[in-house]
């Protein structure tokens, strides 16, 4: 498996991912705009001899912190550590452009999305109700600094 820039020759792959993967997936075009929108980071995770799409994250960068916005692997991949792959990645390349902490916000309901953040190091910072829409949802802000990150992947090696 490896880790690369999301290309064009990905989009329909990616679509197919997302409309599995959210019970509100983004749009196909919604997804292209954030692909080629200047400061986005979108990579995507690459396995297999057919060099399928296992998993795709998009983030940015403001100022000193990372806000991911979206992560999502393939049903048939998942609990491979793809998902871990691809945020080191997306840290490791704001890290060198100065990022100090990472922001981001799951549904409430998430488990596993919540465990792959805990696991990491994020912590739940507060919760914004109807996130997803009246009745449909809350969402935990997560946030994690990246000297802990840091630290803790030193420590575990
Ligand atoms: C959340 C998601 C991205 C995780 O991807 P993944 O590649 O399976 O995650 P990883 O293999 O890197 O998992 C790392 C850790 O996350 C946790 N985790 C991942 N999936 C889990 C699950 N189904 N149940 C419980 N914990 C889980 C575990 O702690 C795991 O470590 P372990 O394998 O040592 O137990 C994936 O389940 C997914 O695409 N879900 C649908 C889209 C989504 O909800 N995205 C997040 C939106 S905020």
């Amino acid at each position: 498996m490896i880790i690369k820039s999301i290309s064009p020759e990905h989009i329909d792959e990616i679509v197919k991912i997302e409309n599995d993967s959210f019970s509100k997936p983004w749009p196909e075009q919604i997804l292209i705009n954030y692909i080629k929108k200047p400061g986005f980071f979108c990579n995507v995770a690459i396995s297999g001899e057919n060099e399928d799409v296992a998993g795709y994250s998009i983030s940015t960068l403001i100022y000193d912190q990372i806000h991911v916005f979206k992560i999502a692997v393939s049903r048939c991949q998942r609990k491979k550590g793809i998902a871990t792959e691809l945020l080191s990645d997306t840290f490791n390349f704001y890290e060198k452009m100065g990022a100090l902490s990472v922001i981001l916000e799951v549904g409430t309901t998430n488990a596993p999305a919540i465990s792959l953040y805990k696991k990491l190091g994020f912590e739940i910072i507060r919760t914004r109700k109807n996130y997803y829409g009246r009745n449909e949802g809350d969402a935990f802000v997560m946030g994690l600094a990246l000297d802990c990150y840091y630290q803790k992947l030193l420590s575990a090696t």
